[in-house]
């Protein structure tokens, strides 16, 4: 997940990125394939129902890797990218605004949102403040994150998260969701599940084995 500006990141950070990403290429750990298709197709349902092209956010969107198979489709108008750090990335379809300047200037609505592996980073405690205020702007949030299932798992989700995070400064959390804080964090949300993938096949071969199914998660929310 380079960011869009890498100027600033060190060699040796470089190098790491690129042997952990050849790492994943050989042992099954391409995150963006599966979730890019789960995306897809909920993108293309909420399509079918509303039929008009969609103004997509992505919140906390990284280099944007899945918004770039979600603008390939058809029915997708414009994506937005909010991130945390400074960048500069701009396509036909897509942009990038950074999280200040998106929460004081954004005027927008849009037909979905998404937030790929992020609420764990901004706090487990804290997450429901963020979705209140993304609920202002769609109707529509789609969640991907973990579930925990007790010590030893959690400490696999960190050393996972450490893992592919390490090289971005991103902070690695020290809990993660389980069923319970994640229904506590809808209702004070104010937000509905309308769908919960409990178990989610985010990853294929030895990545898999590691961090299975049940680790990974995906929840449509709505007003
Ligand atoms: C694991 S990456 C996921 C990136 C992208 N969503 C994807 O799936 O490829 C987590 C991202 O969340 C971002 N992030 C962390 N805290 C955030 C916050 N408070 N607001 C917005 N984004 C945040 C990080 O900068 C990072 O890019």
């Amino acid at each position: 997940m380079i960011r869009f500006n890498n100027s600033k990141t060190s060699k040796n950070k470089k190098l790491l990125i690129i042997i952990s990403d050849l790492i994943r290429k050989i042992f099954g750990g391409d995150r963006v394939k599966r979730l890019s298709l789960v995306m897809i197709k909920i993108s293309k349902d909420i399509y079918k129902k509303d039929k008009k092209k969609m103004n997509i956010l992505d919140f906390g969107c990284g280099s944007m890797e899945i918004s770039k198979k979600l603008e390939k489709l058809s029915c997708v108008k414009k994506i937005v990218g909010v991130d945390t750090f400074s960048g500069k990335f701009k396509t036909k379809k897509m942009r990038y605004i950074k999280y200040d300047d998106f929460f004081k200037k954004n005027k927008k609505n849009f037909d979905l949102i998404i937030a790929v592996d992020v609420l764990h980073h901004i706090g487990v405690d804290k997450s429901h403040k963020t979705l209140k205020k993304l609920s202002k702007y769609s109707n529509n949030i789609i969640i991907k994150d973990h579930f925990e299932y007790g010590y030893f798992s959690r400490q696999l989700l960190r050393f996972v998260d450490f893992y592919a995070n390490y090289a971005y400064d991103v902070n690695i959390p020290k809990k993660y969701f389980n069923d319970v804080s994640w229904k506590k964090t809808i209702k004070k949300s104010n937000l509905k599940e309308i769908k919960l993938i409990k178990s989610f096949q985010q990853h294929d071969g030895l990545f898999n084995f590691i961090l299975d199914k049940k680790h990974h998660f995906v929840s449509h929310l709505k007003k």
